[in-house]
């Protein structure tokens, strides 16, 4: 694969050029926001997907015991986890199912913890559905961020906390949890009779010297109180096709999860969606390898790049996840005044820091995910923008 061939989404309706006007009140921002990539997907996906279209008709169409083969290979095979196909169901997308199961496990009034600087999303499923957050911030360290157990336990003691809604590894801050923090985070939510929806998406692109370990597989008692939300959409690039899914050995939850996706009518699947998942898990490994490395390589170039030139933004290397939480706090801006620069001054694009809670303030979100000319083009602009104020 050329991960260096830029590739034009004009004339897509790609959401990260499109909504550039309504975000950054221009369209004359270099767009290194929304979590996909920027990169053409696997060829077999490409070839499925045409091989798909040539039968004419597109009717209601179900998925097959080799949608759900793939996914117990490819856990079992990608992260060392040994499921069942009657533990796994599918679902239209990753927040959907954060939604279900709100509705599934939640009364409105009863709080569910999150642990900010956390994706947006976290908030809203919470919020739009008349159920209380209660946060559990994480730790900003020297040597990266941390959980604070002692306050997680501390919130979860509180009866009307029902659920964590939990990041693994954690978008933004880029982390993959250990076994001991899964353990010690799962076991003081069993202890506190709290829920754990484990949101796995990034599972998938997590770079070397790091190994995702699944919430579920720490121990049976975690697995009986956990569902693991798991998709292809970040790893293959593939969000525009609505194919996720959610794991639960515990079933109970199962039952009530299915239910949830029966009454909102949101069990059948995107036909294109189902060829692409089976596709990418069975012979998109290569591919995968391939754009880990490259990512890698962008990690390298913006920290060396940070490093050299603009040693006082600070940022840890991601463990995984191709986004980078960048730390502009020693600039002193205002909220308002950083966004403002980083839109008429660098001319970029990023994810607002405290979009993903109070803790982001002074943070910007950047997906590195591009060609690497591109990522040079926005160190660039960033480097002439801060130049006029330092
Ligand atoms: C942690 C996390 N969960 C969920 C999603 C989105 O999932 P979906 O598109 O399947 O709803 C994202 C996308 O960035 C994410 O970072």
């Amino acid at each position: 694969m050329d991960f260096n061939q830029v590739i034009s989404r004009e004339g897509t309706n790609a959401l990260k050029l499109e909504f550039r006007e309504r975000l950054f009140g221009t369209n004359n921002v270099l767009p290194l926001w929304v979590a996909d990539m920027d990169f053409a997907v696997c060829e077999e996906i490409g070839q499925a997907i045409c091989k798909r279209a040539e039968h004419p008709v597109f009717g209601y169409t179900i998925r097959d015991e080799e949608f759900y083969q793939s996914i117990v290979d490819w856990v079992k095979n990608k992260h060392d986890w040994e499921i069942s196909e009657n533990w796994v169901e599918a679902s239209p997308g990753v927040v959907p199912t954060l939604i279900l199961s709100v509705l599934a496990f939640t009364e409105p009034g009863d709080k569910i913890v999150i642990q900010p600087p956390v994706y947006p999303p976290f908030f809203d499923v919470i919020k739009d559905h008349q159920r209380v957050i209660k946060e559990n911030p994480l730790v900003n360290t020297q040597e990266g961020y941390r959980m604070d157990f002692d306050h997680l336990d501390q919130v979860t003691s509180d009866p009307d906390v029902k659920m964590l809604i939990f990041c693994n590894p954690h978008n933004p801050v880029g982390r993959v949890w250990t076994s001991e923090e899964l353990k010690t985070a799962g076991e003081i939510c069993l202890k506190n009779n709290v829920l754990v929806i484990s949101d796995e998406i990034h599972a998938d692109l997590v770079f070397s010297g790091h190994t995702h370990i699944p919430m579920a597989s720490v121990s049976p008692e975690l697995a009986e109180n956990t569902i693991t939300c798991m998709a292809p959409s970040k790893t293959f690039n593939i969000a525009g096709l609505n194919t996720a899914y959610f794991i639960a050995s515990n079933p109970e939850l199962l039952r009530r999860m299915r239910r949830k996706l029966q009454i909102y009518h949101l069990f059948i699947g995107n036909m294109f969606g189902a060829e692409a998942l089976k596709v990418a898990y069975q012979y998109g490994k290569p591919w995968l390898d391939e754009v880990l490395t490259y990512l890698e390589g962008n990690i390298d170039y913006v920290k060396g790049f940070l490093n050299k030139n603009m040693p006082e933004v600070k940022v840890h290397r991601p463990e995984a996840t191709f986004l980078m939480w960048l730390d502009f706090s020693e600039w002193g801006f205002t909220t308002a005044e950083l966004r403002k620069f980083m839109v008429e001054k660098a001319r970029l694009g990023l994810n607002d820091g405290p979009t993903f809670g109070i803790q982001g303030k002074g943070f910007q979100r950047l997906n590195i995910a591009s060609p690497r000319s591109v990522i040079e083009e926005a160190m660039e602009r960033l480097l002439n923008a801060r130049n006029l104020i330092r």
